[in-house]
């Protein structure tokens, strides 16, 4: 069940869902629909068969949950496809769609508290979705040249996979994959097993620790991986284009530094591994998939890998419980992928942040803590004015504070939900009153607060 307390208080007058009707969505404050009520999942097992020439998959999702209320009927979200069969408990059950909503009816309620599975056997070419918070691109199933992937963030999972599409009901998944033998075929999380037959391999991969049903990925084409473990036996793994030139791994070679890097500031890394995957084409964007992250040739500078290597802390273990709190996946991410590639450029944060000020001063924004569902992800808005916030309290607080206030907040949220309330709190508790009303101007005030310069040293101790 969602932790509908960390839930922001809902906008006056929108049109609420009804929490008792299964099918109104968790209640984000962005998408009424994602997410349902009634259950909580524990795992997903993904099972597709996948055809990459024609771009069709023949699949069977099975989720084991646990029932929250006593249940006649239940949703998920899934979009698009041919469902086959849906069966509760291996026996067939009733369904219905209406968009994004497949309503199932068991033979027999599932009784509050009672674990259960609910497996959806589906066929047919995964649509993308489009989504108001991402005017720039469809989300979730693609397939474009030889290679097929998904990027899914926010909404885009249920193009896929039926699933309770809501970051606030996590899950640990297995992925298994079958594809013909001369393409590769990679999945979030650790690959546990690799058969081949007939001309198709399956591989299966598992992700063991929660994760939210967006940052699920797979990833089919040919690519040539790359495997290294670090000194404490993280695993990396990268996938790259074959025939890319080997300057490609090397550019890769940041991300491990840029785990030490954040380890320092907000300790372990989270998951298995890390890793990124690199498209043969244009993406325009990187996106932090779970110990996967997929970018594109133009995004394997030193500040977009660790901007999302630092996702896998502030966006991945710790997820926003409400779309509407972005800035706190990408604030951080953008202030502390900075503080990253100014370390390793020999740069001075004070200086870089001024530099942005002063282009924010030039820009229209709103602040990041007042946004609409369009500017989830404005570079300006969101990640630029999310970081001045967060650099703003530094300067206050000085580094010790600061470093404590973000490494709290991390802890405090790992592996489960973060919001804007949750970390005011942090700031009231450790930093107080003061610095309560300094971030709160610098994420609400319709003005774009005075930069003042710190006596922040430039560098983290
Ligand atoms: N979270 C990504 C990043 O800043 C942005 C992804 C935007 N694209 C998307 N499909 N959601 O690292
Ligand atoms: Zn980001």
């Amino acid at each position: 069940m969602p932790t509908v307390q960390t839930m922001p208080s809902p906008t006056p007058g929108a049109d609420l869902p009804d929490p008792a009707d299964p099918s109104a969505g968790v209640g984000d404050s962005f998408y009424p629909l994602l997410g349902n009520g009634g259950y909580d999942v524990l795992h997903y097992h993904i099972d597709l068969d996948v055809e990459p020439s024609e771009n069709t998959i023949d699949a069977v999702t099975t989720i084991t949950a646990v029932a929250t209320e006593d249940l006649d009927e239940f949703n998920l979200d899934f979009l698009g496809l041919e469902v086959r069969v849906v069966a509760v408990d291996g026996v067939d059950a009733e369904f219905s769609r209406n968009g994004q909503e497949m309503t199932i009816e068991p033979i027999e309620p599932v009784l509050s508290g009672v674990q259960f599975t609910v497996a959806v056997s589906y066929s047919g070419t995964p649509q993308p979705v489009d989504d108001p918070g991402v005017p720039f691109k469809q989300l979730g199933w693609h397939a474009e040249g030889d290679v097929i992937y998904t990027v899914s963030q926010p909404s885009g999972a249920m193009t896929w996979y039926p699933n309770n599409n809501h970051p606030t009901d996590k899950a640990t998944f297995t992925f298994q994959l079958t594809v013909p033998d001369d393409v590769t075929a990679a999945a979030t999380g650790l690959l546990s097993d690799e058969t081949s037959a007939d001309g198709l391999t399956t591989t299966t991969w598992q992700m063991d620790d929660p994760m939210a049903t967006y940052l699920a990925a797979v990833y089919i084409g040919d690519f040539e991986r790359h495997e290294q473990r670090l000194d404490d036996g993280l695993l990396i793994r990268d996938y790259i284009p074959r025939g890319s030139s080997v300057s490609i791994f090397e550019q890769l070679a940041v991300a491990p530094e840029a785990i030490r890097f954040f380890e320092e500031i907000l300790g372990p890394y989270p998951f298995d591994a890390y890793g990124t995957i690199v498209m043969p084409f244009r993406l325009g964007f990187a996106l932090e998939n779970q110990t996967l992250s997929i970018h594109d040739a133009n995004t394997i500078n030193p500040y977009v890998i660790a901007h999302e290597v630092l996702h896998q802390w502030i966006g991945n273990s710790s997820t926003v419980a409400d779309w509407s709190d972005i800035w706190v996946h990408e604030g951080f991410a953008h202030y502390l992928g900075l503080l990253f590639s100014t370390d390793l450029y020999g740069q001075d944060i004070d200086t870089v942040m001024a530099e942005e000020h002063l282009h924010l001063s030039l820009t229209e924004t709103s602040p990041p803590g007042d946004i609409e569902a369009h500017e989830l992800f404005d570079p300006n808005t969101v990640y630029r004015r999310g970081a001045q916030t967060l650099h703003a309290l530094r300067t206050l607080v000085g580094d010790e504070l600061f470093f404590d206030i973000v490494r709290t907040h991390y802890e405090q949220t790992a592996g489960s939900n973060a919001s804007t309330e949750g970390f005011l709190g942090i700031v009231g508790d450790l930093a107080g009153a003061s610095a309560v009303s300094l971030v709160e101007s610098w994420l609400y005030d319709p003005e774009l607060p005075e930069f003042s310069l710190s006596a922040v040293e430039g560098t983290l101790t």
